[in-house]
């Protein structure tokens, strides 16, 4: 098997490379002077069973390009197997028309991945379950929420804190990790007036005295979270803490995350940190990268993983 990577995320691979006990092979993913994708694999690849760690994060579109003239390059190179390994997948947020003459822009993006010559998908907390189907080719969805489990469990025991979804779409991701730790659940009624800004209506369930850990999938801009953590103060809660699987924390999310009321943001890996969130005093970073490795040693012997969904 080979393990490649383009330039979204070369800590985690090399992180995944490590566990796996196996050398990151040898690529060049570079800019012409145009800022067109260049790509050469200095490796033999025939017949080999290739798994490409690439997380098509900011900056969105040269990372999935990349991805795109990857694959194509070891399909022309005559690769048994292709396996895109995308620790976050970006535009799922555009799962559906969202209003008139809208694309599904997570199809489109799907499709060109399977256009490419990518042959399987391994991803992790999928925006919305359903976008597993996206993709006309097997995709394993790992989630997060065993590795945040244990580190709430750690750092913060369980039966002392209430989960909190901080919306009504993250329910089912929040319900999951408060059953897992027999902990209550609340939730907050997010809406959303326009893209990129959200308000809090109302607070579902009494968070009076409790230390809250609110759950999601994606920090960006940070408004729902620095929202939520107000106003369940503002209700009463003791405390407010995050664990969130994907990063974006996009422009100055992170300072707008270090100057909050939250006492810690705790994220995974599946995004490459920044300067920016490196300086953010209350961000901590869980690493995936063992999850990760197991899901491709798992694939690349044809064995289960659905014990790593437990
Ligand atoms: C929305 O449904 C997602 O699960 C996140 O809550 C959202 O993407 C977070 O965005 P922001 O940090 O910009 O409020």
């Amino acid at each position: 098997m080979k393990l490649v990577t383009g330039n979204s995320n070369r800590a985690l691979a090399q992180a995944v490379a490590s566990y796996l006990e196996l050398p990151l092979t040898d690529c060049t993913v570079k800019r012409f002077s145009d800022n067109e994708i260049y790509v050469e694999v200095h490796e033999n690849v025939r017949g080999e069973d290739v798994f490409i760690l690439q997380s098509t994060s900011f900056p969105a579109n040269d990372n999935l390009m990349e991805l795109l003239i990857l694959t194509d390059a070891l399909r022309r190179s005559s690769a048994r197997r292709i396996t895109a390994v995308l620790p976050y997948f970006g535009y799922a947020r555009q799962d559906r028309k969202s209003a008139s003459r809208t694309p599904i822009s997570a199809k489109l993006v799907a499709n060109l991945i399977t256009e490419a010559g990518v042959n399987r998908v391994i991803t992790l907390d999928l925006h919305a379950a359903q976008i597993q189907g996206f993709f006309d080719i097997p995709t394993d969805n790992l989630y997060g929420a065993p590795v945040m489990v244990r580190d709430i469990q750690e750092n913060y025991g369980s039966g002392n804190v209430m989960i909190v979804s901080p919306d009504v779409g993250g329910v089912a991701r929040a319900r999951a990790i408060a059953q897992r730790i027999g902990a209550d659940l609340a939730i907050v009624d997010k809406r959303r007036p326009r893209a990129g800004v959200s308000e809090v209506m109302n607070i579902i369930g009494d968070v009076s005295g409790q230390a809250c850990i609110l759950i999601d999938d994606i920090v960006d801009s940070g408004g729902t979270l620095v929202n939520a953590a107000e106003a369940l103060l503002k209700a009463g809660a003791k405390e407010v803490s995050a664990y969130i699987t994907h990063g974006v924390l996009s422009n100055s999310a992170a300072e707008r995350i270090a100057t909050s009321k939250l006492k810690e943001l705790v994220i995974t890996d599946s995004i490459e940190e920044t300067d920016l969130t490196k300086k953010a005093a209350n961000i901590r970073r869980l690493t995936i990268a063992p999850l990760i490795g197991e899901a491709i040693a798992r694939t690349a012997s044809e064995q289960s993983v659905s014990s790593l969904l437990d």
